[in-house]
């Protein structure tokens, strides 16, 4: 899977210290990429430090046993990554951090201090991350997160937030295991840190979380187009869920109030149109019916230009408790949309009334089709 360019550098490299190479990497994706270089008779070979598989709940870095011990990582010597001719030169190396941690390594986790045990405590516990040179995004992918369900929309009992201002992101509560967030970070200043906190309040519940914190660096295939992107998807067709929606029980989902961010997809190679379909939708309280454009004022999703396919009308706001292309009816129906970037733009009321349930929304991205004729409402 690396590309033919890695592959040259790793000839080049063995040609240098004088190996022939046999690329054995089934352990990892991490090949190395600077050459080696030749000290007075010593090969010292560098690595990139690229993601590998920890175990098959987690990834960590490519990097040698010294440095991993050094970050106060954890590795398995029958893990390795980064083979050259039979000899092994790195390690996966796990770096997991809890309350008062620093996290400077790419792929780290924070987790709670029993975890994998539940937490029952009340107390505050922060991560400093420092991220790497270059970091566009601080992404922060939730594989585990339950704490205390917001109570009217609001996070009082349980908290987690990052307390720099210039840093844009809503503070979560509730359950968001198989969520994530990009935190964008490159004009926040290379010198400065990130903290990542968790305010547990007075009341003895179970907590959790295991949080993967990986430094996205600017201008590459997997960076967000766009600033604005609080969540990013890359595939041609995913599920995307609001924060807080239960998993095993949507019904006792609860939407977060006072939300605005922007969830961004991907275009796909020679595709067009992106499709919005939903397993569960429930946007402000109401009838079983779809709302749509202004009457969606307090709640709502924005799919720019959203339009179905036989009425020929388009909208941007939909909300209610039925995802539809068209308003007031009880049929669930397709948004399509040619507006690109594709973006999802998520807005709830700071008023507690009514915020609904969330979502859990699917797109699919279509193949070019022929010109629409659409007239526009908002
Ligand atoms: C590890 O990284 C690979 C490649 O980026 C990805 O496909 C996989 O989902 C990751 N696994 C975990 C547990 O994060
Ligand atoms: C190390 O990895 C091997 C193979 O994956 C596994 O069998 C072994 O239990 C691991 N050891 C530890 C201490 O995790
Ligand atoms: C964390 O979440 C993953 C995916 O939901 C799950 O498979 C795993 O068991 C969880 N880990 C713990 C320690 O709860
Ligand atoms: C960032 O964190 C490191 C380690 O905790 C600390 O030494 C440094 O002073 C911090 N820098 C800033 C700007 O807070
Ligand atoms: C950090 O890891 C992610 C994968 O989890 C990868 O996409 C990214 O390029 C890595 N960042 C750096 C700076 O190597
Ligand atoms: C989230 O993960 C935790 C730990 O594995 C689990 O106890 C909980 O049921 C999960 N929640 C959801 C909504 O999947
Ligand atoms: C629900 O439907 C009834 C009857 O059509 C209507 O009078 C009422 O305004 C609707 N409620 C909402 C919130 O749309
Ligand atoms: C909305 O749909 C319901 C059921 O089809 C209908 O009774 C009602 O009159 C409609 N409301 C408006 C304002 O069109
Ligand atoms: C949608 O239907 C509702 C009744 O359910 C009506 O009050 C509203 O004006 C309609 N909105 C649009 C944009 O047609
Ligand atoms: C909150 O929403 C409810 C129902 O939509 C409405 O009756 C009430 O006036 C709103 N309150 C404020 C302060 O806007």
């Amino acid at each position: 899977m690396a590309p033919p360019r890695l592959l040259v550098n790793i000839v080049m490299a063995a040609v240098t210290i004088g190996v022939s190479v046999t690329q054995s990497d089934s352990m990892s994706f991490g090949v190395p990429r600077r050459q080696a270089r030749l000290f007075s008779g010593f090969d010292i070979l560098q690595f990139e430090h690229t993601p590998c598989k920890y175990d098959s709940r987690r990834n960590g870095t490519c990097m040698q046993g010294a440095e991993c011990t050094a970050a106060g990582g954890d590795f398995n010597t029958t893990n390795t990554c980064n083979f050259i001719q039979g000899q092994t030169f790195g390690v996966c190396c796990l770096v997991s951090r809890s309350c008062g941690g620093v996290i400077q390594t790419n792929n780290s986790y924070f987790v709670n201090p029993e975890f994998p045990d539940f937490t029952v405590n009340s107390q505050s516990c922060d991560v400093t991350v420092i991220p790497k040179r270059g970091t566009c995004y601080v992404r922060l992918q939730f594989d585990n997160f339950t704490i205390h369900d917001p109570v009217e929309g609001s996070c009082v009992a349980d908290q987690f937030f990052v307390p720099q201002a210039e840093i844009e992101a809503p503070m979560l509560c509730g359950r968001n295991n198989d969520t994530h967030m990009y935190l964008y970070v490159k004009d926040f200043g290379e010198k400065q840190n990130i903290t990542l906190r968790f305010n547990l309040g007075e009341w003895n519940g179970d907590r959790k979380w295991q949080i993967n914190v990986a430094f996205i660096e600017c201008n590459k295939d997997w960076t967000p187009g766009d600033r604005s992107c609080m969540q990013y998807f890359m595939e041609r067709t995913d599920t995307i869920r609001s924060f807080n929606y239960h998993q095993h029980d949507p019904e006792k989902s609860a939407m977060l109030a006072g939300l605005d961010y922007t969830v961004c997809v991907r275009q796909a190679l020679r595709r067009c149109y992106i499709s919005w379909t939903s397993e569960f939708f429930s946007l402000s309280a109401g009838n079983k019916t779809t709302e749509v454009g202004g009457t969606c004022n307090q709640n709502y999703v924005i799919i720019n230009q959203g339009f179905d396919s036989k009425k020929r009308v388009s909208f941007d706001r939909y909300c209610g408790q039925v995802l539809g292309a068209n308003n007031n009816s009880s049929k669930a129906s397709a948004v399509l949309s040619s507006a690109r970037p594709y973006h999802l733009r998520v807005r709830t009321s700071t008023n507690s009334t009514s915020l609904g349930k969330g979502f859990l929304m699917r797109y699919s991205q279509l193949q070019c089709l022929n010109k629409w004729v659409i007239t526009h409402h908002d």
